[in-house]
């Protein structure tokens, strides 16, 4: 990682601090993202893994700390400048979240919708709804609703929706979690794809110490709210320190 040191990071979280009432989740959790790379975030249940996504995607506001999107921070910039660059940004929510009352073509039509006018799209959705679907196998699904899909053509319109805006960083929250290996590989291998066609940074919360191994080029280990430990999957499952052994034991 040496020679990234010079480089601007896509995304960088400084000191992150959270508290809710007495629970203080985050302690001073630090980040960088760097263009093009796979970076997995693993922590227990609770351990704010989800409140960190939150706080950047600012769905929750940190209490401390700073958040920079692409070298800028976001908390200095204004709303405008500030959509236009979470524009920028696919999330894969926790479970998925579609919209159980929308087929599948209008859960991908919201986000163009909410953003036609900064992205000037004027032109047709339909071909940009299809590109989404096909990239993740599942075109004929178009005019289906949510119920009518299993839990991993669920999952993959979910990235379908974070990709629609060929998004340069992409946020994944549990993105294999729920789904049999099976399933799971394929989105991984979805994942990886995605990642090599568009050239995409990808920020990964996981569970799934395979899901990790295999798409992650750099980890970080969140325990007791900050980044406890940092590096390669192999450096990393070969530590001693026995918090870190403790996430690699089955
Ligand atoms: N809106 C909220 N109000 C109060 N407490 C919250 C809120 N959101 C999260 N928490 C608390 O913050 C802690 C971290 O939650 P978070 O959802 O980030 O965990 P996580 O690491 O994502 O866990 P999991 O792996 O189960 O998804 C938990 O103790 C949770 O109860
Ligand atoms: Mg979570």
């Amino acid at each position: 990682m040496e020679d990234k040191k010079n480089i601007e990071p896509v995304l960088e979280l400084k000191d992150l601090k959270k508290s809710f009432g007495e629970n203080a989740v985050l302690n001073g959790f630090s980040l960088q993202l760097f263009k093009g790379e796979n970076l997995v975030v693993m922590g227990r249940s609770g351990s704010g893994k989800s409140v960190m996504i939150k706080c950047l995607v600012g769905l929750m506001q940190p209490d401390e700390g700073i958040i920079k999107i692409k070298g800028e921070e976001i908390s200095s910039i204004g709303h405008s400048a500030l959509d236009v660059l979470r524009t920028n940004i696919g999330f894969l929510f926790q479970g998925s979240a579609l919209y159980d009352s929308m087929t599948v073509r209008e859960n991908l039509e919201f986000p163009l919708r909410r953003h036609k006018e900064k992205l000037q799209l004027d032109h047709n959705t339909e071909a940009l709804v299809l590109e989404a679907l096909e990239n993740v196998g599942l075109a004929k699904a178009i005019d289906l609703m949510p119920a009518e899909l299993s839990g991993g053509m669920q999952r993959r319109v979910a990235l379908a929706r974070a990709l629609i805006l060929k998004p340069e960083i992409i946020l994944y929250d549990e993105p294999t979690t729920g789904l049999d290996p099976i399933t799971s590989k394929e989105i991984i291998q979805l994942m990886r794809s995605i990642q090599k066609t568009y050239n995409t940074s990808s920020l990964i919360i996981t569970h799934d110490v395979d899901c990790a191994r295999v798409i992650s080029n750099r980890m970080i280990l969140l325990v007791d709210g900050i980044n406890y430990a940092e590096g390669t999957y192999k450096e990393l499952s070969s530590s001693t320190d026995p918090k870190v052994q403790a996430f690699f034991k089955n």
